[in-house]
């Protein structure tokens, strides 16, 4: 396999004093790094405590008010534990410091691929690279997937798993309050999502000799349903808000809430799922660790019934998500989403 694995960027660009020629941005298509707007409360944090009390209806409204004006929230009080937090950081952290013989175990460049290693975006579609290595891992059923997780560090499985099981927790309650935000019943998007799906990826971006020559991850909509995301203290993240990107200061302890092409659908096009990218900075690596709850390959997804009358007709056909995720990974990451292919 290492024969024809393309090196990590890890390992490729440490200590170098410029960005190699396949990672350079066309002019046009640059981050823009003087334009970037950082405001605070630039994206709401809603406080999940109470969400099975007496505020329920309130923190539903918040979450109903940040899907719609910004398709992003942030959510503290979320019921996960500092500690199931801070083990699959460091974990996954101290993967990405194995030496590469160790990491290239898990190397592949199939996107079907249930747990793979790889680099940049997708190497078999896009032209010029991203400055990211990443972890991908398939994790729910956890009994399916666990035995091809990595087994060094010794510790990644047990605290990925746990992580894993709750981070599961948190976004089927999410799901049910955003059910209930659009006035579905309570379990509606989990009844939809089959016997859901949930992948786990753990970003590595290294420091960059040119943040303004290339991107962690370019602009891209995430084909899922919501992705729950933890970042380190190292800011990268960017939402494109009106127009402009914001960038999102890390909290500790806060997750990063983002609706996916798959509820633009089901809600027929009441909340959107929004344009981000990663950038990244010439001192410090950065960590993220997106978790991508989804539908079941075999579910099928279309807008929901009560959300379409005459004014508001279906604006998507319904597909399987397997149609959807193979159009996602065939096509590149690119600005203009997936959703365009599945219109009405
Ligand atoms: C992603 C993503 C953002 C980040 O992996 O889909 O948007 O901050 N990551 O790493
Ligand atoms: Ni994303």
């Amino acid at each position: 396999m290492a024969a024809t694995a393309k090196p990590l960027l890890s390992d490729l660009v440490s200590g170098a004093n410029h960005v190699p020629p396949n990672y350079v941005r066309p002019e046009n298509d640059r981050p823009n790094l003087d334009e970037v707007h950082s405001f605070d409360a630039s994206i709401p944090v809603i406080d999940l405590n109470g969400l099975h009390g007496p505020h329920r209806p309130d923190i539903i409204n918040q979450i109903g008010l940040a899907c719609q004006n910004y398709g992003f929230f942030q959510v503290k009080n979320h019921g996960i534990e500092e500690d199931v937090i801070n083990k699959m950081m460091s974990v996954g952290r101290e993967f990405f410091h194995l030496p590469e013989s160790e990491r290239l175990k898990s190397y592949s460049e199939d996107p079907f691929k249930t747990t793979r290693l790889c680099t940049s975006f997708n190497v078999r579609t896009e032209k010029v690279s991203s400055w990211r290595d990443y972890l991908r891992l398939h994790c729910h059923p956890l009994e399916d997937y666990m035995r091809e997780w990595p087994s060094n560090p010794p510790s990644f499985k047990e605290d990925a798993a746990e992580y894993c099981k709750n981070v599961r927790g948190l976004a089927v309650r999410l799901l049910e309050a955003i059910s209930e935000s659009l006035g579905l019943e309570r379990d509606y998007i989990n009844r939809v999502l089959g016997s859901h799906g949930q992948h786990m990826a753990i970003n590595y971006y290294p420091p960059c000799p040119q943040p303004k020559l290339t991107y962690g991850l370019p602009p891209h909509a995430d084909p899922n349903v919501i992705t729950l995301l933890l970042q380190d203290d190292v800011p990268g993240l960017q939402v494109l808000k009106d127009g402009k990107w914001v960038s999102v200061q890390p909290i500790p302890n806060t997750f990063i809430v983002n609706i996916g092409d798959q509820i633009q659908v089901i809600s027929n096009d009441r909340y959107e799922s929004v344009l981000h990218r990663a950038i990244v900075n010439s001192d410090k690596e950065r960590i993220s660790i997106p978790t991508f709850y989804c539908p079941s390959y075999d579910a099928i997804i279309g807008p929901a019934q009560n959300l379409i009358d005459d004014d508001h007709p279906a604006h998507y056909k319904s597909f399987t998500y397997r149609e959807y995720y193979e159009k996602f990974w065939n096509r590149g990451l690119r600005t203009q989403t997936c959703l365009d292919m599945f219109k009405a």
